[in-house]
């Protein structure tokens, strides 16, 4: 799964960008899936299994698009201003690099260069391409751009940009093999969406489980963790297992959810940490009120450094998460 993680951290993806991506993930799913599509949204939909006795139809989300970059303005030196497409931090940009779509790579910095000990914001920083004038900025208005920055394998740590949420889509592709692999059959009908634009608004996501009508919907993201010096006061640390979302920004978790996911967890004996989150969401957010509604969960992947260039996960919590999310989908969910 190491492997994968590396690819799929690797395909640049911004938001309204996820074909080389998406066509990625499919071209490693297609013989494991038993119905595949991809839908007016681009959001790439894979069913594995029907209904059974006990069974539910499943939805489990992970986005495949990552934060990014866009071309707003190029000036007569062949400066290129950008504005944001997610949550970018100003603080993880100056100094870095970033490469657009077309492979042009550039470095950020901001106006008054050298001379600023406060972090402007991004409406004064530029990427610099090395063009020597407006003509020869290869860049147009509305290209995007991702942090550019390589894979570092730290042995039990691994850190990249767009692990937030490659790690989740690693996670599905993984038990998606696992549960075809596996000679039982699983009670539920699972539907695997591997969402976009969720960077920018949880976007794919509400429009697929409006055409899955699901019983349940999971989504597989990353979580923040309070565990780095004077960190924010949260307890999910890296290394504990993955974490059981509770509540963030934008959702209460169903406590049905919430009680299959840690019943099932203790039975197989896998640790994992309860999640409250005081910012951000995710796709199970939109999931959630989609329709008549849907009950949701999330199962969260600790992350430290979320939406940096260099975010860090560890990895038995991804291993662990796959296992965790393998064994949802061999038992029944016992809620209403
Ligand atoms: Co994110
Ligand atoms: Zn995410």
């Amino acid at each position: 799964m190491k492997s994968l993680l590396k690819s799929l951290v690797e395909i640049p993806a911004p938001p309204g960008h996820e074909k080389e991506l998406r066509d990625f993930v499919r071209e490693e799913i297609e013989t494991m899936a038993d119905e595949i599509r991809v839908d007016s949204m681009g959001n790439l939909i894979v069913r594995k299994g029907e209904v059974r006795e006990g069974g539910k139809r499943i939805m489990i989300a992970s986005h495949l698009d990552e934060i990014g970059l866009i071309a707003t303005h190029i000036d007569k030196r062949g400066f290129i201003r950008f504005t944001n497409m997610g949550g970018v931090y100003p603080s993880y940009l100056l100094g870095g690099r970033v490469r657009f779509l077309d492979g042009t790579r550039g470095v950020i910095d901001v106006e008054g260069s050298g001379k600023r000990k406060k972090v402007p914001g991004l409406d004064k920083m530029y990427i610099d391409i090395g063009a020597e004038n407006e003509n020869q900025c290869s860049i147009d208005i509305g290209d995007v751009a991702v942090f550019d920055r390589p894979w570092l394998d730290l042995g039990k740590r691994v850190v990249s940009k767009a692990l937030d949420d490659r790690v989740g889509v690693a996670v599905m592709v993984e038990t998606l093999r696992k549960v075809h692999q596996s000679p039982k059959r699983t009670p539920h009908e699972s539907w695997f969406v591997f969402s976009n634009q969720e960077e920018v608004g949880l976007r794919g996501a509400g429009p697929a489980a409006y055409q899955l009508e699901p019983d349940i919907g999971l989504a597989i993201d990353v979580t923040r963790t309070g565990d780095t010096p004077q960190g924010v006061k949260m307890d999910v640390s890296l290394g504990e297992g993955p974490a059981i979302k509770i509540r963030d920004k934008g959702m209460l978790s169903h406590p049905e959810v919430v009680d299959w996911m840690i019943d099932v967890a203790r039975k197989h004996k896998i640790s994992c940490q309860r999640e409250v989150l005081e910012r951000g969401t995710t796709d199970a957010a939109s999931i959630q009120l989609t329709r008549g509604g849907v009950p949701s969960g999330c199962l969260s992947i600790p992350c430290r450094y979320v939406h940096s260039p260099s975010e860090m996960v560890d990895w038995d919590d991804v291993q662990q998460a796959a296992i965790l999310l393998e064994k949802l989908l061999f038992e029944p969910f016992l809620g209403s």
